[in-house]
């Protein structure tokens, strides 16, 4: 995660008689230069998709400031996609990626339009990819990123070609899996060593960046921290959610019935969440009743929240749209520009691994 290219002076210290001199900034670009190498990056931050967020403005931002956006294609067809990759490299000429949806039905037009732009890096979310994706999307010069949710799945991804992982614990914002980065961390990083793996989920400042590189992540991936980026075209109304919200009221939705499964999506609370918990009991005595059967009740769950994100991001209904936020949300504290991020969690990186080396001298 090297911001500037000219070294620190580091600290010198003593230990066992001989004197020693540890550099922070050299240590750090040690521990990320496997991510640096497989991004192109100067740092191993990777800004993760957020749809409506991740638009041209703010992926660029972050890869003119040394890291990796990646554009978030959600919904958009390949047109608007096309756009979308233009206008971004019209704003950066530094790497960037695409996070593409696996269940998109235009998912292989999606992919050729990336490979028609160029784009070195493309992520495929929302569950386990084909082989047949990624084979296509390596064939036209990508490199693929795929989401591990657990290690089989991560060895099933590698033989499939998957060119690197991340792995995103249950604390990140938006969709999430069951599993904390804590625990995903230990199961994984020890295990697979023949692709880099980026970390994602409850990330916002630099010593937790550092302890996760040091048990072997190649880099990792933020979306909650650049929400406020001055960059960010969230409107206000969305961003100042963020500034007063605390880590306890970014949680996962609720589902009140084991018959009608809600795909967790960690959000803030708000009137939206409630309403949603009023709508699923109706919807379910409507159930019992026998006015809809089984698929239709599930699907009128399913439709409660379609649009949602887009309201609170575009259009400023926090109260009822959906706020998706991780957990992180509460160390989110003011509005700042995309390099100023980068730069504080790099300073925050190394200030932790001097800190730990005087530690260690004492
Ligand atoms: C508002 C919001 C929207 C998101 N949308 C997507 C998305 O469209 N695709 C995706 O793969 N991940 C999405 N994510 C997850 C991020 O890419 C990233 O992995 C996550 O935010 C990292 O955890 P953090 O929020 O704790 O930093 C979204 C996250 C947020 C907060």
């Amino acid at each position: 995660m090297i911001i500037s290219r000219t070294p620190s002076a580091g600290s010198g210290f003593v230990r066992q008689g001989y004197s020693m001199a540890f550099n922070g900034q050299a240590r750090l670009e040690q521990l990320c230069a496997r991510g640096r190498d497989f991004l192109g990056t100067e740092s191993a931050i990777m800004g993760g998709a957020m749809s409506w967020v991740s638009e041209r403005n703010l992926v660029a931002a972050i890869s003119n400031a040394g890291g990796f956006g990646v554009i978030a294609c959600g919904s958009m067809g390949p047109e608007l996609l096309d756009a979308e990759i233009k206008a971004t490299q019209a704003l950066t000429g530094k790497p960037f990626g695409v996070n593409l949806i696996t269940m998109h039905p235009q998912l292989d037009e999606l992919i050729d339009t990336c490979l028609a732009n160029r784009v070195s890096h493309i992520v495929l979310a929302g569950g386990l990819p084909s082989a047949a994706a990624i084979k296509r999307a390596k064939a036209g010069g990508a490199k693929v990123v795929c989401f591990a949710p657990a290690l089989v799945l991560a060895k099933k991804l590698i033989r499939s070609g998957a060119d690197a992982l991340v792995i995103e614990g249950s604390e990140a914002g938006g969709h999430i899996g069951p599993v904390s980065l804590t625990v995903l961390a230990q199961e994984i990083l020890p295990e697979i060593r023949d692709v880099p793996v980026f970390v994602a989920g409850g990330i916002a400042r630099g010593e937790s960046m550092v302890s996760y590189l040091e048990m072997g992540a190649a880099g990792v991936q933020l979306g909650t921290r650049f929400v406020c980026a001055t960059e960010c075209i969230a409107h206000e109304n969305f961003k100042k959610a963020f500034l007063r919200a605390s880590a306890r009221e970014a949680v996962p939705t609720v589902q009140i019935d084991p018959r009608f499964p809600v795909i967790p999506v960690r959000a803030l609370t708000n009137k939206g969440t409630d309403a949603f918990m009023d709508h699923q009991r109706k919807v379910i005595d409507r159930f019992l009743s026998g006015e809809l059967d089984q698929k239709e009740a599930q699907l009128e769950i399913e439709h409660f929240w379609a649009g949602a994100l887009r309201r609170a991001v575009i259009d400023g209904d926090v109260e009822y749209g959906s706020v998706m936020a991780g957990q992180s949300v509460g160390l989110v504290t003011k509005e700042q520009s995309t390099a100023e991020i980068i730069a504080e969690l790099v300073a925050q990186a190394v200030a932790s691994l001097e800190a730990r080396a005087v530690a260690l001298s004492a």
